[in-house]
């Protein structure tokens, strides 16, 4: 019995030393240390031996089983360490770690509407640059050097004649003044003007519309907008426009949506007339085309402008615009 005790301990460390995987462990653990192992029932069949022989072969026995199962918790140990689970296993029943996706911002989601709403109408996407000419930014779009729109409140200078674009009507005279009509296009990009309060942030987004060919007339204005503004917000949005004025437009129209929050009823949003801005327009002013070498008498055409954040406040029901630039993840992770 000894030398089968002692056999069995060799067998088992030899084994065991071989071990590299959590189900190989097992096996051993069942196969030696188990209920039916081999060890389990030599230390049964003790009780059957003569009582001389029982107390030594007892002990024996018992020294294998602390000394087998120490190896086998360090070879557990080994086996698993680093690894997560209740006593060290894998547990596969664990929901496993869902990776974290990122998403588009609102604003970006906005102006890829915006632009796909125009691409549908035969509108190309083109840029222009943040930092502009004097001369794209104003002197071109008939904005005289004594203008109000050019007061230091209001535009971001770099030097006298360089200044951050306050609006994003500078690239409607790039694109004039590359070739010639048929054109139109649709631009989106950041603009900035000195101004920070609930309804205002120094830097914000615009999409700029432009087009001109020949034969082109309010009534053309009004149909295309009219089909953006009820692909934007629905097919029974109301809208009206109304007469306003910009220098490089003539004759100017803001469009307005039915207030979004009270349905024109009048409340604080829509300052109690009902109705919300969305955006500025106009045939493009024959005062303009001189700067760009279009043929007023051939051709005519359109712009317009509108300002990102509103349009997504609107769609969105936002009323903080500041909301937009905090990197809060609770806000953004909802659209
Ligand atoms: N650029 C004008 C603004 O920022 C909007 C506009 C664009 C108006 C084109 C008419 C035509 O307010």
């Amino acid at each position: 019995m000894k030398e089968q005790l002692l056999k069995l301990e060799e067998r088992a460390l030899e084994e065991i030393a071989a071990i590299d995987d959590p189900p190989e462990l097992e096996k051993f653990r069942i196969k030696y240390l188990g209920k039916k192992g081999q060890l389990t029932s030599m230390m049964k069949s003790v009780g059957g031996l003569p009582s001389d022989e029982r107390p030594k072969i007892g002990k024996l026995a018992n020294l294998v089983k602390i000394n087998l199962s120490k190896r086998f918790q360090e070879a557990k140990e080994s086996l698993f360490s680093g690894k997560v689970g209740r006593d060290g296993f894998i547990d596969v029943t664990l929901p496993g770690r869902e990776p974290v996706f990122g998403h588009l911002h609102p604003i970006t989601l906005v102006i890829k509407e915006v632009c796909e709403i125009f691409s549908r109408m035969g509108f190309r996407v083109v840029k222009g640059p943040n930092v502009e000419l004097d001369y794209y930014n104003f002197e071109a779009l008939n904005i005289p050097k004594d203008h109000p729109a050019r007061d230091m409140q209001d535009t971001f200078y770099i030097s006298d004649n360089v200044v951050l674009r306050t609006h994003t009507s500078p690239i409607q005279v790039r694109v004039m003044e590359s070739r010639q009509p048929p054109v139109s296009i649709i631009a989106p990009g950041k603009v900035y003007r000195r101004d920070s309060d609930v309804s205002h942030t120094p830097m914000f987004h615009q999409v700029e519309g432009l087009l001109v060919d020949k034969d082109v007339s309010f009534g053309d204005l009004k149909g295309t907008l009219t089909s953006f503004v009820r692909q934007m917000f629905g097919s029974d949005t109301r809208l009206r426009f109304r007469p306003s004025f910009f220098p490089f437009t003539e004759p100017s129209a803001e469009v307005d949506i039915l207030c979004v929050l009270c349905g024109g009823k009048g409340c604080r949003t829509c300052s109690h007339t009902g109705w919300l801005e969305i955006l500025g327009s106009g045939m493009v002013d024959p005062e303009v085309y001189r700067f760009v070498d279009y043929d007023a008498d051939i051709y005519s055409g359109f712009a317009f402008g509108m300002g990102i954040e509103r349009i997504a406040m609107l769609k969105y029901g936002i009323d903080d615009i500041q909301l937009f630039f905090k990197n809060d993840m609770r806000f953004l992770r909802q659209f």
